[in-house]
């Protein structure tokens, strides 16, 4: 049995008790809910993969709650790293670093580096620092499954694998954090988008660049630069069908002549109903896009949806997150129209 915590100081205690014991315990974050092990004990994090049915090669996110933690995590720090730090922590923003050995190998996926972030929700700071474990914790859903943005989402996928999960309400960015890596002192990489977008990171570098693997579908025998890119993930039952059109006429027709029984359309929030056809709606720019979609995916399962055609998010600022997330949701396949 799975315990709901609520986050209140006593419940968020007994939650940090939980993981120094090396239970896995799932809390809220800014973006998504994460699956929470000390980092630094390999037994704990490999139960985290085992509960995700997560591939071994598919590294953590260590959370840490001050800058005193990080030097503790990683063995260097660029001036760049401190800089970002400065502009966005706590928040989204995931920098991957060369790592310190008290990191396990199994967290970090057999690499040499560490993804780190200081998340900015106030439950995930308050049970990190009532722990003190810098807290491995990767999106909290069975693996291929959409990340989690409520605590029930969690139970759904998670009930009867894990300790315990603290309630703290609904996520508010809604999708996963921004990583990025230095390839040289004045150069950042984006690994993978969110909420901070490369036009939020321009200011704090010479040069920002998106990963070729946000736009295309990686052959499998191509070596990534971060692994979660090569796996299919944040996918509901449903077939996810992006459709791009040039406006909502367009996409209208096509769905018109396709549609069947369990046939299903995800809309912007402006757009008219298509007549006969089911729908919801995700929001109109790339924030309310971002905090809805898992939570449309989640919900468009229950409704038994069989096919859904999406209205395709445009790919600057945040929406390229929610087009990436999208994108992998239907393996890169799309429909133009
Ligand atoms: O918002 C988030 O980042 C959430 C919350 C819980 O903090 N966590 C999350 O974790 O999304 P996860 O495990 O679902 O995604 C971690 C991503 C993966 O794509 C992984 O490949 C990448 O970060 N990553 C982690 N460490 C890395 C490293 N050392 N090098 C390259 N990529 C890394
Ligand atoms: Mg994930």
């Amino acid at each position: 049995m799975t315990k709901l915590l609520h986050d209140t100081r006593e419940e968020i205690a007994e939650a940090a008790a939980l993981l120094r014991a090396g239970e896995l315990v799932a809390f809220p974050t800014e973006t998504v809910y994460g699956l929470g092990a000390d980092a630094r004990r390999a037994d704990s994090v490999r139960a985290v993969f085992a509960a995700k049915g997560r591939p071994a090669d598919n590294p953590l996110i260590v959370h840490i709650a001050d800058m005193e933690m990080l030097p503790e995590i990683a063995s260097e720090i660029p001036e760049i790293a401190l800089r970002l730090s400065k502009a966005f922590w706590p928040g989204p923003l995931t920098m991957v670093l060369p790592k310190q050995p008290v990191i396990p190998e199994v967290t970090s996926g057999g690499l040499d580096t560490v993804g780190i972030r200081m998340p900015s929700h106030p439950v995930a700071r308050a049970l990190i620092a009532a722990s003190g474990c810098p807290i491995a914790a990767p999106s909290a859903n069975r693996s291929g499954r959409p990340s989690p943005t409520t605590a029930k989402h969690v139970m759904d996928d998670m009930d009867g694998r894990i300790a315990a999960v603290l309630d703290g309400g609904q996520c508010e960015v809604g999708v996963e954090s921004t990583v990025i890596c230095f390839d040289d002192a004045e150069t950042i990489h984006i690994l993978r988008p969110g909420l901070i977008s490369a036009e939020d990171l321009a200011p704090y570098a010479e040069r920002v660049y998106v990963d070729k693997a946000i736009f295309e579908q990686i052959a499998p025998d191509v070596k990534v630069a971060s692994p979660g890119m090569k796996y299919k993930h944040y996918a509901p039952k449903a077939k996810i069908l992006p459709v791009d059109a040039p406006d909502f006429d367009a996409f209208s027709a096509y769905v018109l002549a396709h549609a069947q029984e369990d046939t299903w359309c995800l809309l912007f929030d402006a757009d008219p109903e298509i007549p006969g056809v089911k729908a919801m709606r995700y929001g109109d720019d790339g924030a309310a896009q971002a905090h809805d979609l898992f939570l449309r995916f989640r919900e468009l399962d229950e409704a038994g949806a069989g096919t859904v055609y999406v209205r395709m998010p445009r790919k600057t600022g945040v929406d390229l997150s929610v087009y990436n997330r999208l994108m992998r949701a239907a393996g890169f396949e799309v429909i133009t129209v």
